[in-house]
C-alpha cells in the first residue's frame, strides 16, 4: 500500500520533534484568504486562524507587501538602536487603545511576564512587600514561569512547582472575594485578568464585576492589567475587549493577532506606570524587531480602517445567531457565547472527536476547556466563506444527535 504523505510527515515529527503537542492529521502548506491547503492540496475553511493569530487571513496583500519590503530593507538591528517601525506600531496602539507607552515582545507569555515585572516595580516603589498579584480561576496567561504562576488553570501548572510566589487566585466574576482580599491585604500591587477567558472556554466577565473591580483597584491604588493576548487587535469587534466594558485599565498585553502570523507581542501601559521600567530593568533581544513591527504596523493600519471592526462585529453576530438557531436542531449544543469573532459553543460532551470530524469534512475548528468548540476565523473572512464553514459545522452538530 502506498504511504500517505501525512504519514511520512507524522513519522518525521515523531522522530525529530518533542512530542509535547497533540497534533491533528493535517500539515498545512499554503493559505489563501480564509482557506488553508494541506499536503495533498486539499482545501479547508479556516475557523481557527491559528489560535486567533492570522487576523488578516492568509496571503493578505498589505501584510505580505510590508513583510517583503521590510525583509529587503532590514530584519534586525536590536533594541540598542531606535526603530521607526516600533515607533509607528506603538503610535497605532496608543491611538486604538489609550495613550501610553509600548514595549514589544515576541509572544503573549512574554508580554505578561513584562506586565508582572512592571507591576512588581510599581508596588515595591511603595513597600518591599507589595508584590502580590490577584488573578482568577479558569484564567490562562501563558507558559513561562511568571505567566504560568498567574494562570488559574491547574492543568497548565501541574508538575512545575514550586511556582513563583505572590499570586492569589480568586473566583472569576466574584466581586465579594476581590473586595475582601483588597481590603485585607495591603501588599497587592495588581489585579490581572482576561475579560473573555479564551483557553478557559470563552467565559465572559460580568460587566458589573469588572466595573466594580476597576473601582476597587482605584480605591486601593492597585494596577488593573487586562490580558488582551487573545481578545485584542479587533477580535471582539473593538480594538480591545475592555472597550466594551467602559473601563480604563493601566496595563494591556497583546500578541496573537498583532503580527497577523509574524510572532510579536506587546505590553502597553499608561506613561505614569511605564516609567517604572527604567533603563536596563527589562529587555529582549528580538522583541519588536524591524520585521515583527513592520508586520504589526500593516495589521494595525488595516484593523484601524474605518468600518473594519464594525464588520467583525457584524460577522460575529451573524455566526452567533446561526449557532443559536441551530440549537433547536442540534441538542448537543448547550450554550453559545462570545463577542465579535471570538465565539465558543459549549457542547454536552468532549469536543475532540468533533474537531477531527470537522477536519475530515474540510473545516478547521478547535476545542478548548474540553467541551467548548471555538470559532475564531480570520477577521477578514467574507460571508461566502462563513456560510461554507457554517454549513459544515451545522451538519456535524446535527449529525451528533445528543442532548437529553
Ligand atoms: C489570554 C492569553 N494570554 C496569554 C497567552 C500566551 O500567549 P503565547 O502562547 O503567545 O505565549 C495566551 C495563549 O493562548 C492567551 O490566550
Amino acid at each position: 500500500m502506498k504511504t500517505r504523505k501525512i504519514d511520512t510527515i507524522a513519522a518525521d515529527d515523531g522522530k525529530y520533534l518533542f512530542q509535547n503537542y497533540g497534533r491533528l492529521p493535517a500539515c498545512f502548506i499554503r493559505g489563501e484568504g480564509s482557506y488553508l491547503f494541506d499536503q495533498d492540496n486539499r482545501r479547508y475553511v479556516d475557523f481557527f486562524a491559528g489560535i486567533a493569530v492570522s487576523s488578516l487571513g492568509h496571503g493578505n496583500s498589505a501584510l505580505t507587501r510590508a513583510i517583503h519590503a521590510q525583509a529587503d530593507r532590514l530584519l534586525h538591528s536590536s533594541n540598542w538602536f531606535f526603530s521607526r517601525e516600533q515607533n509607528e506600531a506603538a503610535r497605532h496602539i496608543s491611538e486604538l487603545a489609550f495613550p501610553g507607552k509600548t514595549l514589544f515582545t515576541n509572544s503573549g507569555t512574554e508580554a505578561n511576564e513584562g506586565a508582572i515585572k512592571l507591576a512588581r516595580l510599581f508596588g515595591k516603589a511603595t513597600s518591599p512587600e507589595r508584590y502580590h498579584i490577584i488573578a482568577f480561576t479558569g484564567s490562562f496567561h501563558g507558559r513561562t514561569f511568571g505567566a504560568m504562576s498567574a494562570t488559574g488553570q491547574e492543568k497548565t501548572r501541574k508538575g512545575f512547582d514550586p511556582l513563583l510566589p505572590g499570586f492569589i487566585h480568586l473566583p472569576y466574576n466574584d466581586i465579594d472575594s476581590l473586595r475582601k482580599e483588597l481590603e485585607g491585604n495591603g501588599n497587592v500591587c495588581a489585579v490581572m485578568t482576561e475579560l473573555i477567558q479564551g483557553e478557559g472556554g470563552i467565559k465572559l466577565a460580568d460587566k458589573e464585576f469588572i466595573v466594580r473591580a476597576e473601582k476597587l483597584c482605584r480605591e486601593h491604588g492597585v494596577l488593573l492589567i487586562i490580558d488582551e493576548v487573545q481578545t485584542g487587535i479587533g477580535r471582539t469587534g473593538k480594538f480591545c475587549v475592555y472597550q466594551h466594558f467602559g473601563i480604563k485599565p493601566d496595563i494591556l498585553t497583546f500578541a496573537k493577532g498583532l503580527g497577523g502570523g509574524v510572532p510579536v507581542g506587546a505590553l502597553h501601559a499608561r506613561a505614569e506606570v511605564a516609567k517604572y521600567f527604567e533603563k536596563g530593568t527589562h529587555g529582549t533581544t528580538f522583541g519588536g524587531n524591524h520585521l515583527a513591527c513592520a508586520a504589526a504596523v500593516a495589521v494595525l493600519k488595516t484593523i484601524g480602517k474605518k468600518g473594519f471592526m464594525d464588520q467583525v462585529a457584524r460577522k460575529g453576530e451573524y455566526i452567533r445567531s446561526q449557532l443559536v438557531a441551530l440549537k433547536e436542531k442540534a441538542p448537543i449544543i448547550r450554550e453559545v457565547r462570545g463577542m465579535g469573532l471570538h465565539i465558543g459553543v459549549e457542547i454536552d460532551r468532549p469536543g475532540a472527536e468533533l474537531v477531527k470530524k470537522a477536519l475530515d469534512a474540510g473545516l478547521v475548528i478547535n476545542c478548548t476547556a474540553e467541551k467548548v468548540i471555538r470559532v475564531m476565523p480570520p477577521l477578514t473572512i467574507d460571508m461566502k466563506t462563513i456560510r461554507e464553514g457554517m454549513a459544515i459545522l451545522s451538519k456535524i452538530f446535527i449529525g451528533e444527535g445528543g442532548g437529553i
